[in-house]
């Protein structure tokens, strides 16, 4: 077989078979394709589409090229969730826990943050003394023990996806749904998964603006999971505001421990958490619908054993025993918190969530290059939502910084995210605004 008929073939609009996808994915694995035929195939699968037949063949081939995690020892579904990515989105520090307190065993595997967006990874790291990198051993007993574990990418996962995407990236062939689903999903696969839900987001802050796109995207992956033999659903949730109240890194964590606990909870994350929950539950075949998971998922938190796991798993991982008890205590705190006012008063109208979490990069909590360092304790707290008052008792956020010159940038950056009106004008959206079905 060579790398240019295969590459010919699909320009021209023909379908490829799975021994091509395969040579060809071997190829990026092993250097047998150059970076110029691998972003020729790239462009002519962004013009040219792929099949669901060719998408399912490219996922597993690109989970194939690396480790695949087992998880045979754990006697339960062994389920996760994927988000595209948002401002403010800590559900995974909620959404774990307490599918473990539902009997789901959650080997979360979470990532880096990347641009505007926030990463898990990096918010589990601002608990001192947390790996997010253990041995697979401990891993698998903190799975085991507790029913989740969060933390960052271990083996060699993928290793075709991650010279396929690094191509990309500069080749203008990152926004082809089907390469889109074949990326996200290979790395999920190859982490061992029974079951997974999606979270897709929508709006200024996610990587879909639109809700047409991030729909097609949500279809796509459901349909390749499925195909894929992982009995997958997705959520459409609302990214045209932070998520939470809090953006940044600690932050985002002491307003997890709070949600948590109870003592303070964001309604929208509220609901995102438990409908993402109730679908993970339904397709481990832990609850008999949706519903009824999400029925489970409000009494693990509100019972607070999704808590007290939450808690075990810092402990397991190297955190303080008294996490939960005392937070304030570990969680690293910016020198200067200074309230950031609207110019004028008036009602929260729209937000462009994306230059919400722009602030948080310009404090430093985001990285501009990839071996940027984030600082644990720079971000936005008292972030005013869409359809609430500003003025001047009422802040649009609160800006915990280290120095003037980030405050100004962060103010900059803040103001201009900020639309403020009358109540007529106000454009909210539900949190949840579609789901899409698994397919078997
Ligand atoms: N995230 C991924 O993992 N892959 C893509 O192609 C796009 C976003």
């Amino acid at each position: 077989m060579l790398p240019q008929e295969i590459i010919r073939k699909k320009r021209e609009g023909g379908a490829l078979n799975k021994d091509e996808i395969q040579f060809f994915v071997d190829g990026i694995t092993n250097n047998g394709v150059t970076d110029a035929q691998v972003s020729s195939l790239a462009m002519a699968i962004f013009f040219q589409k792929l099949t669901l037949e060719e998408r399912i063949n490219l996922t597993l081939a690109m989970r194939n090229s690396g480790d695949i995690m087992r998880w045979d020892t754990i006697d339960a579904p062994i389920v996760d969730k994927h988000s595209t990515g948002g401002v403010g989105d800590n559900v995974s520090l909620m959404l774990a826990p307490a599918l473990a307190a539902c009997g789901a065993a959650v080997p979360m595997i979470s990532g880096r943050g990347l641009g505007h967006t926030g990463g898990t990874l990096d918010k589990m790291e601002s608990i001192p003394g947390y790996s997010a990198k253990p041995s697979n051993e401990t891993f698998l007993k903190v799975v085991k023990e507790v029913g989740c574990a969060i933390i960052g990418q271990t083996g060699n996962l993928a290793p075709a996806d991650k010279r396929f995407y690094g191509i990309r990236d500069v080749t203008a062939t990152v926004e082809s749904i089907d390469l889109i689903t074949a990326s996200i999903l290979s790395k999920k696969l190859a982490a061992g998964l029974e079951t997974l839900v999606l979270d897709v987001k929508w709006g200024t802050g996610a990587f879909m603006a639109s809700f047409e796109d991030a729909r097609a995207l949500a279809e796509s992956l459901v349909k390749v999971a499925n195909g894929a033999g992982v009995k997958t659903s997705a959520l459409i949730t609302d990214m045209n505001e932070s998520l939470a109240s809090a953006a940044g890194n600690a932050v985002e964590v002491q307003n997890a421990v709070d949600f948590l606990k109870g003592t303070h909870i964001d309604s929208r994350l509220w609901d995102i958490t438990v409908a993402q929950g109730g679908e993970a539950l339904a397709n481990a075949g832990l609850a008999a619908s949706a519903e009824a998971g999400c029925d489970a998922m409000t009494k693990a938190l509100q019972s607070g054993k999704a808590a007290e796991l939450f808690g075990k798993m810092v402990h397991q991982l190297g955190g303080p025993a008294d996490f939960m008890e005392k937070p304030e205590l570990y969680l690293e705190k910016a020198p200067m918190e200074v309230p950031i006012y609207a110019d004028t008063p008036g009602m929260v109208t729209r937000v462009n969530a994306r230059q919400v979490g722009v602030a948080v990069v310009e404090l430093g909590g985001g990285r501009v290059k990839p071996e940027d360092a984030v600082d644990p304790a720079v971000g936005l707290t008292h972030i005013a939502g869409v359809g609430t008052t500003v003025d001047s008792d009422n802040p649009i956020a609160i800006v915990h910084a280290r120095d003037e010159d980030q405050v100004a940038r962060a103010t900059v950056a803040l103001k201009a995210a900020y639309v403020i009106g009358d109540a007529a004008d106000v454009a909210e959206y539900p949190a949840v605004r579609d789901r899409i079905a698994p397919t078997v």
